[in-house]
């Protein structure tokens, strides 16, 4: 009874069909500590999907797991709607002191039902309020989640294209991506056409585009393939959205929590958004999500954004202990320097192979694309994303113990999300199971 095989064949005969991992990662998850997960049968797996980049701190963390165990023998409630509590009230400080100062000073917060698409929800019935308008911008390749809101300010269109009318008054804009250059230009040039797109459009009386209630992206997109946006980009956003009164919605939920070496990766352009989608890594590995506005869009109303599951108060504690330690200066600087050695290693592989064509990310938020490099090339001569070349190294990885998950065009980006304090021997092991895999397939090219 304790095989995979037995696990998977009554979660096929009872759940859904559209769950999702385990049709990639048939295994059934008996124990999991730091980075790494143990399957029933006993076979262990260094983790890179990580709860999708949810545990900051990797699994089963001691001090977070003591803080769970703490508030649960204490007689504290564990649900409280909106109400206050002591471990809530500890939350939001914590919250707002990792918060940039002159973005505290003048912020609220709203939690949401814990999922991040929620927030996303939240964020726009905000912006909508307050401002009185009805439309909204996005980025191609922008993930901002499956509720019928975030999926209709989601790029990706197979989920999409198969529900009929999610929201409508949502306005596509194209977001620098420079290998392959929405605008066929690439590098600065790419980047500076994409701003002097998104500007002349919100500026042209004549462009067909109403003042939007709000510009939605992420600073590093996630799903869309691992993707950051140039500072100069995020900036020259910053700068118009400010001119034209436009709310500006930095969606954190993937690359915050100091995935990208700071914070929240929009402090990487020194820029203070209006509204900050926080979820994932932020309930400590306990389901939580919030929005963090500037007050001057606090207009809606008493219940304006209800939900039963906003008082989590596991996730509050949890939450704690995670902002405290990934905040600290220290441990930031080791997410850099990580990230740093895992870039050097991979574009090294990527000099050695021929089925990547890309390598890109921030921190520990890091991309490797692949290519056929004998298949179609697109019209700037860049051989077009090969999702079955990624999905043969995705499945190697898995046989020597590595499990990756995928995203990008095609699903053709193997994607890194690794805890943000695994140790360097933990890395390495990774690193030298996905070198083997890419070096296996691109063999056999
Ligand atoms: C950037 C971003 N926004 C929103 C979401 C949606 O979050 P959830 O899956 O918790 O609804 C995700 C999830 O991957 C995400 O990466």
């Amino acid at each position: 009874m304790n095989t995979n095989k037995y696990f998977i064949d009554r979660q096929d005969n009872f759940e859904s069909s559209a769950r999702s991992y385990p049709r990639k990662f048939p295994i059934a998850i008996a124990k999991a500590k730091g980075s790494w997960v143990e399957d029933v049968e006993g076979n262990r797996y260094i983790d890179f999907l990580n709860g999708a980049g949810t545990l900051a701190l990797g699994h089963n963390d001691d001090e977070v797991n003591q803080a769970l165990v703490d508030m649960i023998q204490s007689g504290a409630p564990l649900h409280a709607l909106d109400l206050s509590t002591p471990a809530k009230d500890r939350f939001v400080e914590t919250l707002f002191s990792i918060l940039p100062k002159e973005f505290a000073a003048n912020a609220k917060v709203q939690f949401c039902s814990p999922s991040g698409t929620d927030a996303t929800d939240a964020a726009i019935k905000l912006c909508k309020t307050a401002t009185g308008r009805g439309n909204i911008i996005a980025f191609s390749g922008g993930y901002h989640g499956m509720s019928h809101g975030g999926m209709a300010l989601t790029g990706n269109l197979t989920s999409k294209k198969k529900v009929a009318n999610v929201m409508p008054g949502v306005q596509f804009m194209p977001y620098p991506y420079s290998y392959r250059c929405p605008m066929g230009l690439g590098g600065e040039a790419g980047t500076k056409a994409c701003i002097s797109y998104f500007e002349r459009l919100l500026k042209d009386p004549e462009s067909g585009i109403v003042r939007p209630a709000a510009v939605i992206l992420e600073p590093i997109q996630g799903e869309g393939g691992v993707i950051p946006a140039p500072v100069e980009f995020l900036q020259a956003v910053r700068r118009i959205t400010k001119e034209l009164g436009i709310p500006m919605i930095c969606d954190e939920i993937q690359c915050g929590m100091g995935r990208s070496g700071k914070v929240f990766a929009f402090e990487h352009a020194g820029i203070i958004p209006d509204v900050v989608l926080i979820s994932k890594a932020l309930g400590g590995s306990q389901p939580m999500s919030v929005i963090v506005y500037n007050k001057d869009l606090d207009k809606w109303e008493a219940g304006a954004h209800a939900g039963t599951f906003r008082g989590n108060q596991l996730a509050m504690v949890a939450g704690t202990v995670m902002m405290k330690r990934i905040s600290d200066p220290k441990f930031l600087a080791d997410v850099t320097r990580k990230g740093e050695y895992m870039m050097t290693r991979l574009n090294k592989l990527k000099g050695e192979v021929s089925i990547i064509g890309d390598v890109r990310g921030k921190g520990l938020m890091t991309g490797i694309e692949f290519i056929d490099p004998n298949g179609p090339k697109d019209v700037m001569g860049v051989p077009e994303p090969c999702g079955t070349v990624a999905a043969r190294v995705q499945q190697l990885c898995f046989k020597y113990g590595l499990i990756m998950e995928k995203g990008g065009r095609n699903g053709s980006v193997m994607r890194c999300l690794c805890a943000l304090n695994i140790p360097d021997e933990d890395l390495d092991k990774a690193l030298s199971i996905f070198e083997k895999a890419v070096r296996e397939v691109d063999a056999d090219v």
